[in-house]
């Protein structure tokens, strides 16, 4: 939510900025806006809108000029927006700066006390053009910044360049965040300061990028992929001062602190559409290879499964006697899957929960229970902030994560990467097959360490598990009619999708992804439920897609679903099945049939979302609307 990028380097800023703001804009996409320090000013271009309206801005002539072409310098930043306070316009886009036009800021977040930081701001007679949250901060800095007796600042700023001396940016960005509550990632540039690009984080993303004589500071690393896969871990509540030549960070108490290196393990062709038209079309393509990727290597060569960080002990894991998921959206039905696999195989109690309403419940914790937190990004506030209250209650917290570096998997006690590589789609696609499989993995994990299943056992389900690659493929390979169904029910208003068991969850996420893409009514149920008052919002020509459990599974409910399928049928509905190879019985009732391999019961969900990712995506086009951006959306919702 907001992308964010910070450049002092040695190419031009604008040119590393506005490609950084191509590979963010899935962050957000209500407007964008780009600052450059350089010639002793400071210059600033923001545009509501998509990106492709700041670029149309930078290339029209102002005075006789370019305006991209005056914007020269090796300092700058960006940032490309998903509203929150204040509606998507000029004057609310980012950058926003103070009343001297010195500073500039950027921000990622909410800042929750910012409308007594604006009167405050007011009275001292700042002039605030914004309705934005963020605008305070330019002001606050300048108010440090330029504060009668402010000696400290100014014998700082006499450093300035030195290695001895605080930056008086820095120091003053550490003192505004104090000021601060809430949510806040936080760029700054000043005039008057070149060198020097200033970033502050505070539950909401932030990462160093470390090339040869130049240095990034984004939101994530897709900003800067194309120039250095060099990158470091900045955690909560600290603040980096970047120069060409590297980066200082303290805490925003002034101590200095360490950042954590690492090395991104993918490039920036897998951030390319690799010549599919969309992002979506490319990472659903993808799923085969992703699904491989999140299984490799699980099983040590004494049978155990592997996670990627455990700062747990055995013991730990077999003390726990409950099971909490937390996750929201797609992420959420990873884990209504994730208990079907836990609950069979640990015993363990499983509640699954939206990371949002979870802490505000108080829910009973201690330190046997264990706290599952779904995230790709690994930065979605509200389980975020599931996870700070589970630790606080002392509950042990597993991470389910696809974005190495991120917060989730930082304030975690154990980590299971997904290893997706980046989701570009706003929509989540691939990564919920990883966060399914990781799901099973970690089920097995559980039973494994609670002494439930045997290794051989375990290996025996992972081996059965590393089949499903294939049989994704095989999925994807025979989806062709899905595609025909879809552009045939481009004009339909409403869609209800049904499922039991597995399929419940999958029919929930063929429900997301045909609202977020299309922008239609739909809903998914349990099949069971629909008698008890769902039914009635079927009518002569409503589609319904059935999620149809395997027959070979537990035959009942089977049989159960092949009634409630002739029950919508029976009221005029226009049935859509999904239903395994070789499962005849469902024939006669399907006005179109979906078929799908045979699979283990708990893995279907990997084989029987790929129809409902496609029919969405598919639909969504159909209806002229792009599947990579949808309205209102953004990729990393790091707001509550
Ligand atoms: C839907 C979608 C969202 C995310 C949700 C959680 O297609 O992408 O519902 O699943 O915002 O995001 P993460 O997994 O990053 O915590």
């Amino acid at each position: 939510m907001c992308g964010i990028i910070g450049y002092v380097g040695e190419q031009s800023a604008l040119d590393v900025t506005l490609g950084g703001l191509r590979r963010l804009e899935y962050r957000g996409y209500d407007s964008a806006g780009i600052a450059v320090v350089g010639a002793g000013a400071l210059r600033v271009v923001r545009r509501a809108g998509k990106l492709s309206n700041l670029e149309k801005a930078l290339a029209e002539t102002d005075d006789g000029a370019v305006v991209g072409e005056a914007m020269a310098g090796t300092t700058g930043m960006g940032h490309t927006r998903w509203a929150t306070h204040g509606g998507p316009t000029d004057t609310n886009a980012h950058p926003h700066t103070d009343c001297t036009g010195a500073i500039a800021v950027i921000h990622n977040g909410v800042i929750e006390n910012f409308t007594a930081l604006r009167s405050e701001l007011f009275g001292a007679g700042h002039e605030l053009a914004s309705e934005t949250d963020t605008e305070v901060v330019a002001h606050l800095l300048e108010a440090e910044l330029g504060r009668p007796g402010a000696g400290e600042l100014a014998a700082l700023a006499a450093a300035e360049g030195g290695d001895g001396g605080r930056h008086p940016l820095t120091e003053a960005v550490r003192r505004v965040c104090q000021r601060l509550s809430g949510s806040f990632t936080l760029v700054v540039l000043h005039r008057d300061f070149p060198d020097v690009v200033v970033g502050a984080r505070r539950n909401s993303p932030l990462v160093v990028g470390l090339g040869a004589g130049e240095t990034f500071l984004a939101s994530d690393v897709a900003a800067f992929i194309a120039h250095t896969r060099q990158a470091l871990e900045i955690g909560q509540d600290q603040i980096v001062e970047a120069r060409r030549d590297g980066v200082r960070i303290i805490d925003f108490a002034g101590e200095p602190v360490e950042g954590r290196p690492y090395h991104v393990d993918w490039d920036a062709s897998a951030a390319e559409k690799g010549g599919y038209p969309y992002f979506m079309l490319k990472e659903i393509s993808e799923q085969p290879a992703v699904l491989a990727d999140t299984l490799r290597g699980r099983l040590s060569s004494d049978g155990a499964i592997v996670l990627d960080e455990e700062r747990l002990s055995g013991e730990d894991f077999r003390d726990i006697d409950k099971v909490f998921i937390v996750a929201c959206g797609t992420a959420y039905h990873a884990g209504l899957i994730a208990k079907y696999a836990i609950e069979h195989w640990t015993r363990l109690p499983c509640e699954v929960e939206m990371a949002s309403e979870f802490r505000y419940r108080d829910p009973v914790l201690d330190r046997s229970t264990l706290v599952v937190a779904i995230s790709q990004s690994g930065e979605t506030l509200d389980t975020l902030m599931a996870v700070k209250h589970a630790r606080e209650q002392k509950a042990r917290v597993l991470a389910i994560c696809n974005t190495n570096g991120s917060t989730i998997p930082r304030e975690s006690d154990a980590v299971l990467y997904t290893r997706c590589g980046p989701e570009v789609g706003v929509a989540a696609t691939k990564t919920f097959l990883g966060q399914v499989a990781a799901c099973l993995l970690v089920g097995l994990f559980l039973a494994q360490a609670r002494g439930i299943l045997y290794g051989d056992e375990v290996g025996a389900y992972v081996e059965k598990l590393q089949r499903m690659p294939d049989l994704v493929a095989r999925t994807l390979g025979t989806v062709g009619p899905v595609r025909e169904l879809a552009r045939s029910l481009a004009g339909a208003r409403t869609v209800l999708f049904l499922g039991r068991h597995v399929g419940y969850p999958v029919a929930l996420e063929g429900a997301l992804k045909l609202k977020e893409l299309a922008y239609m009514h739909a809903e998914g149920f349990p099949a069971g439920e629909l008698k008890h008052g769902p039914i009635a919002l079927v009518e002569q020509g409503v589609p319904v897609v059935v999620v149809v459990p395997s027959p070979r599974g537990r035959a009942v409910l089977h049989d159960k679903v092949v009634s409630n399928i002739q029950e919508v049928r029976a009221r005029g509905a226009r049935t859509i099945v999904i239903a395994e190879e070789g499962d005849h019985l469902v024939e006669p009732f399907a006005d179109h049939l979906i078929r799908v391999p045979a699979t283990p019961s708990l893995f279907a969900p990997l084989v029987t979302t790929i129809p409902l990712q496609v029919f969405a995506c598919e639909l969504a086009l159909a209806r002229g609307l792009d599947v990579d951006q949808p309205r209102n959306l953004a990729k990393s919702v790091t707001v509550e």
